[in-house]
């Protein structure tokens, strides 16, 4: 059995919960239609099936949060199932640290997204139609430097885990360079801390967002050869 020296996971239930369903979005299907029980039921089989087709992916590009979906993801978000969903990601992510023999020489590293994995930006989105209005940056970035996002706590007690076990963090953001004072900030009034590197994003062109992946590629480079498999995790998680 070959182990590497050192591994690379970026956790992106950013892309499996919120992130994806408050920040992006597809046209509403109007096939299914809303009767059923009480409480929008009818609504709430759709949304769910909404849910499941842009987790897979399946909804591609999407702007907004279908309207009759409003009460389906205030519900998903501060009911127990959101809380449930990420402690049992995070359960597993855990289970495989657990496997991995860490070598003690700082080169084993946890990759984290930040927002929607580290800081829940619940807070944000409750106040804002939960994203059923179109993304507003001006706005969101005013939330941001407020640095009062709390943690998403099943990602606070992972990470608290996996610092116990000997994994070294580094967090790759989406957030400009310029954010960083208010990140960093946030990120310690959630409860993180002792974070080996913060790489946020540098370059703005247009509506391409370039990321500093350079710096990732640089970072990884010190470990051992996981580049090419970073590269490929950074695509699909959509940074
Ligand atoms: C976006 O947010 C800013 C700051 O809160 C606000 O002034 C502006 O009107 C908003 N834009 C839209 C289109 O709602
Ligand atoms: C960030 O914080 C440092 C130290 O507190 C300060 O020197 C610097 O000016 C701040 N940068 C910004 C962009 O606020």
């Amino acid at each position: 059995m070959r182990l590497l020296r050192s591994h690379l996971l970026l956790l992106l239930l950013a892309s499996s919960a919120a992130g994806s369903l408050l920040r992006t979005v597809p046209e509403e299907p109007s096939t299914i239609s809303s009767g059923g029980g009480g409480g929008g039921g009818g609504d709430a089989l759709y949304c769910d099936s909404w849910r499941l087709s842009v987790e897979t992916n399946d909804a591609g590009p999407w702007t907004r949060i279908p309207a009759r979906c409003i009460a389906f993801v205030d519900e998903y978000m501060n009911g127990e199932r959101y809380a449930s969903d990420s402690e049992v990601i995070a359960g597993e992510a855990l289970a495989f640290a657990e496997a991995v023999e860490v070598a003690g020489d700082g080169k084993d590293v946890w990759v984290f997204d930040v927002d929607e994995t580290l800081l829940s930006n619940l807070p944000y989105y409750a106040a804002n139609g939960y994203g059923s209005q179109d993304f507003n940056e001006t706005s969101f970035d005013e939330w941001v430097y407020l640095s009062k996002a709390p943690a998403l706590s099943a990602s606070l007690k992972l990470y608290t885990e996996l610092q116990a076990l000997g994994f070294h963090m580094v967090l790759l953001t989406g957030r400009a360079e310029v954010q960083r004072n208010a990140t960093e900030q946030n990120l310690l009034f959630a409860g993180y801390g002792s974070w080996t590197q913060l790489i946020l994003r540098i370059i703005k062109e247009g509506l391409a967002f370039v990321h500093r992946l350079d710096q990732l590629f640089f970072l990884l480079s010190q470990f051992s050869g996981i580049c090419q498999r970073a590269e490929i995790r950074v695509k699909h998680g959509g940074l």
